[in-house]
Order: C-alpha cells, then structure tokens, then sequence
C-alpha cells in the first residue's frame, strides 16, 4: 500500500538523506563550475516537500475518520444483534451492501414509527434484516424489495425466510417524466400492495444515469400513505443531494439528515414530523 511507503520514519529519513545529497551536490555544482542550479533545485524540493506533508495530513485525517467509522460500524451490530437473532448468516455488510450505522437506522425507524407496508429499491443485507425483524416483531407486515439484477435478486431470495417478505426481480425500464428519459425498477411489480409507508432507497447504483435514483419519488408519490418515510442511503454524494433538493422543490418533501459512514437522509411530506434541518 503506497501511504504506507510514506508514512513510515524510514521514509523520511531516507527522503532527507537524499535532499541534503541533492542540496549539497547543486551547491558544488554552482560553486565548482559556476552553473546556476542552487536555488532553482532547492526551491523544488522544498515544493516536493510541501505536496509530501499535504498529503499526508489528508492521510491522517482519513486514517482517524475511518477509524472512527469502524468503530461506528462495530457498536452498530452489536446494536443489530442486541435487538433480533437473525434466522440466517446475515451477508456481508459495507461497500456495496448497506453499512450496520445505516441497518441500525432502518431498524431504528422501523420500532419507532411500526410501518405496515414498506418497499425497497435495492435489495441486500437490508431486505435480509428487515425480513427477519419483520417476522419476528410484525407478521402482519409487508415487505417488497426491488432488485434490477436477477443475480443478486436471487441471492438475496436464499436468505430471506419471512412469508411476508418478498424479493422481485424488477429490471431496469425505461419511464418518461417531465419529457425526459430515465430509468428505474419495472414498478409493474407493486401493483396492488397498497400505500407505501416506508421506501428504502439504496438503489439502482449511480453507474446507470446521473442523478440515478431521482426517478423514485416521481415514480411511487402517489403510493406514498399521508405519514410514508422515504430512507436514502449514500446521502454523501453529490447526486445524491442534488436528488433531495429537487424532491423537496419538486414535491413539497422535508428531510432529516443523520450522521453515517455514507450518509443518510430521511424524508417525509411536509407536515407529517419531519423537519427541515
Ligand atoms: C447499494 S446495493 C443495495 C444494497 C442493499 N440495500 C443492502 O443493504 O445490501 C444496490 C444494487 O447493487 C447491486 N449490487 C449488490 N452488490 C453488488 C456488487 N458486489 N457488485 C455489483 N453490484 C452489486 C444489486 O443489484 C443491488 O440491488
């Protein structure tokens, strides 16, 4: 790993050594043959140095935010597993799937507002939690998560156990809104479910358009109930926040951020107890 290379003592020392020899060779060099080499070389390295210290400062301050993050990531499914014993090896978490300080959230909203009908965009270890939470805490309960890519549709399915909890295979589509082209989940497979009272959004990936996931608001409001949550994940990006500021705009929407490794924002109606931060 390159920091590694530049971080250490060693490196440092070596990188001095080298610098006095280079200093001491253009002082002889000008002095001995009268070429004008000092003070351009010297400013260079110092130049060098500059970028070099830079850099690592930005490292530094990563290094801490990452382990402030892990630690996060840890006392999260501690949390996790303090509330429910899952009924299978949970997947893997971060990255691509959802991080425990995001699960943790879902969970939390989930015991806080009971919703009865929720859906995901993006199926993973979120749908896995929530199916098993679900069976344990809420039968009665409903759960679709949406999947573009049958693969992981499919190895999501293997997991999740809960009658009431059911992955779809939803390919991408192509929808018009406001005149213009976007994709999204084949919706055609939430006919009928009723209101939305909880929406996860956590797909499709950014790769598929810009502002990828801006078509889900236009797409589902009218299923949204009077008191529906909207949970984002990946609130860090750029698209991202460009997305909540049209929804809020575009649809009258109010937001709460709450702090995660990839950000979170929850929205809801205005009026219904969310509140604009
Ligand atoms: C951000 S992921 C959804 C994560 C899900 N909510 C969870 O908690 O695991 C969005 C989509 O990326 C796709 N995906 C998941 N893992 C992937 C991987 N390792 N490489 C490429 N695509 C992946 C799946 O189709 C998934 O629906």
């Amino acid at each position: 790993m390159q920091h590694k290379l530049y971080t250490t003592f060693a490196f440092f020392k070596r990188a001095i050594a080298f610098s006095a020899f280079v200093v001491a060779g253009l002082a002889l060099a000008e002095w001995s043959f009268g070429l004008p080499l000092f003070l351009p070389g010297l400013t260079l390295l110092i130049f060098a140095f500059a970028l070099l210290t830079f850099r690592i400062v930005q490292l530094i301050f990563k290094f801490q935010l990452d382990r402030f993050h892990d630690t996060n990531q840890v006392e999260s499914l501690l949390w996790l597993y303090s509330r429910f014993t899952p009924s299978v090896s949970l997947p893997a978490m971060r990255h691509y799937a959802g991080s425990p300080d995001f699960l943790k959230e879902l969970v939390s909203h989930f015991y806080r507002y009971r919703p009865q009908v929720i859906v995901e965009a993006g199926s993973g270890v979120s749908s896995v939690i929530l199916s098993e939470l679900l069976q344990a805490e809420q039968s009665t309960a409903r759960h679709y998560a949406l999947d573009h890519l049958e693969e992981y549709a499919n190895l999501t399915k293997e997991k999740v156990t809960n009658p009431g909890s059911e992955v779809l295979y939803a390919p991408l589509r192509e929808y018009q809104i406001d005149g213009k082209s976007w994709k999204w989940y084949d919706i055609s497979v939430l006919e009928g479910i009723g209101q939305i009272d909880l929406l996860i959004i956590d797909g499709p990936p950014e790769t598929i358009q810009k502002l990828a996931r801006y078509p889900a608001l236009p797409l589902l409001k009218d299923k949204l109930s009077e008191n529906a949550l909207i949970i984002l994940d990946d609130t860090n990006r750029q698209d991202e926040q460009r997305i909540i500021q049209r929804w809020k705009e575009e649809f009258g929407m109010a937001s709460k951020s709450i702090y995660t490794e990839k950000g979170t924002v929850v929205m809801g109606w205005k009026g219904s107890g969310i509140r604009d931060f």
